[in-house]
């Protein structure tokens, strides 16, 4: 007898990306629609809430629409709904919650409270099968952090940063470059035509911990900017952009290898917006092939590393199979821990 195959709709709207897919089995992208509200937020150089709120309100329903229509699927023939309960902009995560609880409610259809940076770790089994113990390099605009899995839904905080995010370092100096929000493509862009010549820190890179620490690098940069200004010289910015990457990916890619070489993980993840920088993906493989030669690393593909919903399905769908189920009384959650879902 074939095993029944079971289908999710995964909603996000977390943040400026409002999103719907349908998953079959947690590895199967039916379809993945993504409304992105960059161009709304650009001119005021970052997202400002209340806008998302107000376009997640404008599209949450045609983007559903058209990721059921796209999976030909009805809200019938689905096993299970998964929504980002948090963290997140609380405006913002209520209006995909509401949605989600709404469709479960009116279909008798199972929730399941999804936690946004499992559905980055998640979007890697697009890619390969999960193998445990592994760990994941979580890097975005609200987190860096190193997580450690020894099974599905097991999320182990080893590291993370003392201050700012990766990706949010990354947006504050591509800022002060006068580069439009967001700010971290640009950087990566610029990094690949300049040289590290500034040698900014690399902070904690030491330490014995699995910390980061990004805001006395933003710093360093802005100061380095500010000086030459002053001396009414202007910086080659594709040599800020790379000094600031090299060191960036510096720190990250040297206490990843440290901490899967202590855990002795199976399996090396990357994960988040910031997955997409070509400067930390090569770096991450380069060095992975060499020191950590049995160690399988899973990136996931571009298109997967910004918000997007079939990532929600996905770590939905190892909660489904687990028994997990939301209660309709569940409220967004903007401080959401791991150790709350
Ligand atoms: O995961 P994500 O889409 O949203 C959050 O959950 O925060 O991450 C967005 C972050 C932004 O800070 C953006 O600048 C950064 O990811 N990002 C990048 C690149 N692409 C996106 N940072 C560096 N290099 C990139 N290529
Ligand atoms: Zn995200």
């Amino acid at each position: 007898m074939t095993k029944k195959q079971t289908l999710l709709l995964g909603i996000e709207s977390s943040c400026d990306e409002t999103a719907a897919a349908v998953v079959k089995n947690g590895r199967e992208i039916i379809s993945n629609v993504v409304a992105s509200q960059i161009e709304s937020h650009k001119r005021f150089g970052g997202v400002v809430p209340e806008i998302a709120s107000r376009h997640h309100v404008e599209q949450i329903t045609l983007v559903i629409e058209e990721a059921l229509e796209q999976a030909e699927v009805e809200l019938d023939d689905l096993d299970a709904i998964a929504v980002t309960e948090g963290p997140g902009l609380v405006g913002a995560l209520l209006i995909g919650v509401n949605a989600a609880k709404t469709l479960a409610f009116s279909h008798n259809l199972p929730l399941i409270g999804v936690h946004h940076i499992a559905g980055h770790i998640y979007a890697n089994r697009f890619e390969k099968e999960m193998v445990f113990p592994l760990l994941a390099l979580v890097v975005s605009g609200g987190h860096t952090e190193l997580v450690l899995m020894r099974g599905h839904n097991q999320f182990e905080i080893i590291g993370e940063t003392r201050d700012d995010a990766a990706g949010e370092a990354y947006d504050k100096v591509a800022r002060s470059l006068g580069l439009s929000y967001p700010g971290g493509v640009q950087i990566d862009r610029l990094a690949k035509e300049g040289e590290d010549t500034f040698h900014f820190p690399r902070a904690m890179i030491d330490d014995p911990s699995y910390d980061f620490s990004f805001s006395g690098l933003k710093s360093a940069f802005i100061n380095q900017l500010h000086n030459m200004r002053q001396k009414n010289l202007e910086p080659n910015p594709a040599d800020m952009a790379a000094s600031f990457q090299a060191s960036v990916v510096d720190v990250l890619v040297t206490k990843t290898i440290r901490a899967a070489k202590e855990y002795q993980v199976k399996q090396l993840l990357l994960a988040g917006g910031v997955a997409a920088n070509q400067g930390l993906r090569a770096a991450l493989i380069q060095e992975a092939e060499t020191e950590l030669p049995n160690v399988e690393l899973l990136i996931p593909p571009l298109s997967l590393c910004g918000d997007n919903a079939a990532m929600i399905a996905a770590a939905g769908t190892a909660s489904f199979k687990e028994g997990k189920r939301s209660s309709l009384a569940m409220n967004a959650e903007p401080g959401l821990l791991f150790d709350d879902i």
